[in-house]
Order: C-alpha cells, then sequence, then structure tokens
C-alpha cells in the first residue's frame, strides 16, 4: 500500500489536512483522499497544534527537494509538499509537491535561497495580515506585506476549512477525474502522460481495469496508441497491456474495441525501439491463455510481422522478447491438451481443447521461418537470451526437427555452448552451487542435442 499524506497546519493558526493518495495494489482495496489542489504557499508545521508563542523562537522549516527526505519532529513544511508516511520507519517523508517545484524555482529561489526558517517577527506580521483579511473594514491595509503574500488568499482557505473533514475518493472517482483531463482538449502532452501512469498503477487492479472499460477509458487508451506523440503511444499501450493482464473480461472488451489490430499496425510500422518494447508486452498480455485472440493475431499475418522485427533487432532485446513469447504461446496450447484429463473436473475443457485446436500455431511457426530464427538467437552473448532461445527451441523441436538437423550452423553452436556451459557449471560446482543456473543450461543443451541424434 502507498500511502501519501499532504497534512498541514496552516500559518500555526488553523490547519488543515488533506491526504493525497492511497492506492491499494492489485487485490487491495484502495481509498483515496481528495488532491490538495493549490498548495503553493505558505508556512505549514507537520505538527498537530503548535503554539504561536511569540517568544518561541524561529520555526524550523524543511526546504523540501526533489528527493524524500525525513521529516524531523516540529519541523514544518511548505504547504502542497508531498508528505508521505513510511510505513516501514513509520517516519514522515517530504518531497516538493509539484507546484512547489515551480514555487522554489521561479519566483521565489533568490529570496528563499538564503534561509530556510521564519522569524517570529514575520509569523507575527503574516498573522495580523490574516486577522485583518478577516475583517473586511481593513481589507486595503497593507496589502504588500511580505510574508503574507505569500499565503493563500483567505477564500481558498475557507474553502480548505470546509473540506478538513477527509474527502474520500473512490478508484473509480479517481479513475473518472483522469479521464476528463485524459479526454480534455485542453490539457497537455505531460499531462495526459501523467494520467497515462496513474491509470496504469490503478489498473493492475482487476476491478479497477474492468471499471476502466465500463467508463469507456479503455477506448481512450487504444485510441492513444494512434497519437501522434510517440510518448503517448508508448504510455498507452503500457496502460493497455496492465490492464488485460490476467484479466479475461479486459482482454476481450480490447479486442473488440479494435485493439489487436491497431497494435499490430503498431509493431509492423517504424517506431522508436521503446515503443515496440510496450506494445510487444501489450501484444503478449491479450494474447495470453485468449485462443480467440491467437487465432485472430495469426491470421492477421502476426507471426509474419514478428519475424520482420526479429530480422530487424540487432541488440536481441525484441528478439528474446519475441523468442519468450512464442515459448509461452506453445507451451500454453501444450498444457491444455495435457491437463483436464478428468472432463468430469473440468467441463469447460472440451471447450477450449477446441478453441485452441483452432490456432495453427505450428503450421505458422514453420511457415514464417521461425525454426531458422530462433536459432539466431544463440548467438547472443547473454546467457539469458541464449537460455530463452533453446527453451524456445526445445518447445517448438516436434514442429522443427528437420530444419534443426539440417541446421549446421545451430549443431556447431550448441557444440560449443556444450562445452561453455559445462566448464562454467563445473567452476559453479566449486564455489557450492548444487543446481546453478549455468548446469541449467547446460542440460537444455544436452536435451536439445539429445532430440537432434536421429
Ligand atoms: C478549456 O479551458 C477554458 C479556459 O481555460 C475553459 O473555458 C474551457 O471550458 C476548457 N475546456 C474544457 C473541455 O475543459
Ligand atoms: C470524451 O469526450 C467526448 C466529448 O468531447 C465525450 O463524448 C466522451 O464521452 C468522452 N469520453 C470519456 C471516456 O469520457
Ligand atoms: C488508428 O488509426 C488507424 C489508421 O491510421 C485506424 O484504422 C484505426 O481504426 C485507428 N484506431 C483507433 C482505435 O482509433
Amino acid at each position: 500500500m502507498r500511502l501519501i499524506i499532504s497534512s498541514c497546519v496552516f500559518l500555526l493558526l488553523l490547519h488543515c489536512c488533506h491526504i493525497t493518495d492511497i492506492h491499494g495494489q492489485k487485490s487491495d482495496s484502495a481509498l483515496t483522499v481528495v488532491e490538495d489542489p493549490e498548495g503553493a504557499d505558505g508556512v505549514v508545521s507537520d505538527e498537530e497544534e503548535v503554539t504561536a508563542d511569540e517568544d518561541e523562537g524561529v520555526v524550523d522549516v524543511l526546504r523540501p527537494t526533489e528527493e524524500w527526505q525525513t521529516l524531523k519532529p516540529g519541523q514544518a513544511v511548505p504547504a502542497g509538499s508531498h508528505v508521505r508516511l513510511n510505513l516501514q520507519t513509520g517516519q514522515r517523508e517530504v518531497r516538493l509537491g509539484e507546484e512547489q517545484l515551480k514555487y522554489w524555482t521561479q519566483e521565489h529561489r533568490e529570496t528563499e535561497e538564503t534561509r530556510s526558517s521564519f522569524s517570529p517577527e514575520e509569523l507575527k506580521r503574516a498573522m495580523k495580515k490574516m486577522k485583518e483579511d478577516l475583517n473586511p473594514e481593513s481589507r486595503d491595509s497593507d496589502q504588500q506585506d511580505s510574508v503574507a503574500s505569500r499565503f493563500r488568499p483567505l477564500d481558498e482557505l475557507k474553502r480548505d476549512m470546509a473540506q478538513l473533514d477527509l474527502q474520500v475518493e473512490t478508484d473509480v472517482q479517481i479513475m473518472r477525474r483522469l479521464l476528463d483531463q485524459f479526454n480534455s482538449s485542453n490539457s497537455t502532452t505531460e499531462q495526459k502522460l501523467n494520467v497515462l501512469l496513474e491509470l496504469e498503477y490503478l489498473v493492475h487492479q482487476v476491478d479497477n481495469a474492468q471499471s476502466l472499460c465500463s467508463m469507456g477509458g479503455l477506448q481512450l487508451v487504444v485510441e492513444g496508441l494512434n497519437s501522434s506523440d510517440f510518448r503517448l503511444q508508448e504510455s498507452s499501450a503500457f496502460v493497455l497491456g496492465s490492464a488485460v493482464s490476467s484479466n479475461p473480461a479486459v482482454q476481450v472488451k480490447a479486442v473488440e474495441s479494435g485493439a489487436l489490430q491497431t497494435l499490430l499496425t503498431m509493431l509492423a510500422t517504424t517506431q522508436p525501439l521503446r515503443v515496440k518494447k510496450k506494445v510487444l508486452f501489450a501484444v503478449a498480455s491479450l494474447l495470453r491463455n485468449f485462443p480467440h485472440a491467437q487465432r485472430h493475431f495469426l491470421s492477421r499475418g502476426g507471426l509474419q510481422v514478428l519475424s520482420e522485427m526479429f530480422r530487424e533487432d540487432g541488440g536481441g532485446v525484441l528478439r528474446t522478447r519475441i523468442v519468450t513469447m512464442l515459448y509461452d504461446m506453445i507451451s500454453e496450447k501444450e498444457l491444455i491438451s495435457q491437463t483436464g484429463l478428468d472432463p468430469m473436473l473440468d467441463a469447460s475443457h472440451e471447450e477450449r481443447l477446441r478453441q485452441y485446436s483452432k490456432v495453427p500455431l505450428s503450421g505458422e511457426l514453420l511457415e514464417k521461418g521461425w525454426c531458422s530464427l530462433v536459432p539466431q538467437l544463440l548467438e547472443s552473448t547473454e546467457h539469458d537470451y541464449r537460455e530463452k532461445a533453446l527453451r524456445a527451441l526445445l518447445a517448438m523441436a516436434p514442429v522443427c526437427l528437420d530444419q534443426y538437423r539440417s541446421d549446421g550452423s545451430l549443431h556447431g553452436s550448441l557444440l560449443s555452448l556444450r562445452d561453455q556451459y559445462q566448464e562454467m557449471a563445473q567452476s559453479e560446482m566449486i564455489v557450492g552451487e548444487e543446481n546453478g543456473y549455468y548446469a541449467e543450461i547446460a542440460e537444455l543443451i544436452n536435451a536439445l542435442q539429445v532430440k537432434l541424434r536421429r
């Protein structure tokens, strides 16, 4: 649970509290309290009660930075700071709120730079100013007071006081607010990116992802994929991928909203690598355990598009992700055909078998050249990439065996990798690791070589 509390005592006289964010993780139920909408000006203290005793000396004001800092007892922070309770340590931590980044960096930098506290004189003047504000007759006097002018207008303060009771905003309300902001033509790209970031966090909860659909938000996110700004494309794909992860209802809605076709088009057209990664993530999440989507993916040339991406990717990051995705699809189908052996226990088993039988994965793998593409990933220098390649090669063996056997460079790779990993496995054993990582890779190589023997 992430807990961010922005609490404040206004000018040591009045105080108000705003809890900014309490978000639950997947499976937690979440509460969120309305965000402090202003939060630029004013000295506030973290203490519940602070007396404005004239002789008490200066108030220690912590200067928030972009990093979280621990708040000491009695220290005050400027209003609008993000204050959170660290649940591990029980201590409060502070950093600059967004408004304050502007506050400190623009107008007030010069005057504030040299001090981090306010003298009783200044506070007294500020309080006097406030009393005058409360009294309409003296409104006009002394408007230029240097400290008081930094505090919030009285009307705003009254409004905040009216909200003194914590206002609980549900996740649905938050998402409504976020979607309205995302949908507004007034919002900047930066604001939209922030909205997507917050949505991505929220949709990890199954219920939230489903609410997103019923509120029309999924459509907005899918449209976001078509944005002309690649950062919006990337973040939209991220939200989409997270929303459909392990969430069958949302998977269905996403496919119905045309997400699969849009994602495929994105994969096929040139995109920055970071966009491709997130799009691939969204595709993989959309296809997982969803034979209907897999069938459409294949029939619309998905494996062809992926094979082009594979060929173009020199670094191997995308290659590995693609191969992992293929491996997942193959083993998922394999698993379905093995489980549910008792039809009485699993009534939907027949239906699932029927649906998976309509996914022509093997034929497509063969036809689109994957039997000779996946071995190329073994040329990578990354152990992790090689491991993923070996697992996929084994999973594809029933389809690709003939091609593997006639692939001279695959034989060569396996021989040299076997020597390499056996040696490294020896060193692992010397330092006391019985079933180490290198030994595991050596075994994968071995298993593949056994299959290749006639
Ligand atoms: C956009 O902003 C203007 C003023 O800033 C406001 O009048 C208008 O209602 C806003 N439009 C939307 C869609 O929020
Ligand atoms: C987005 O705004 C349009 C009008 O500008 C509205 O018709 C649509 O319902 C809004 N979508 C969402 C999800 O709020
Ligand atoms: C995205 O744009 C393509 C054409 O550029 C269009 O066919 C597709 O329907 C659009 N998708 C969405 C969700 O707007």
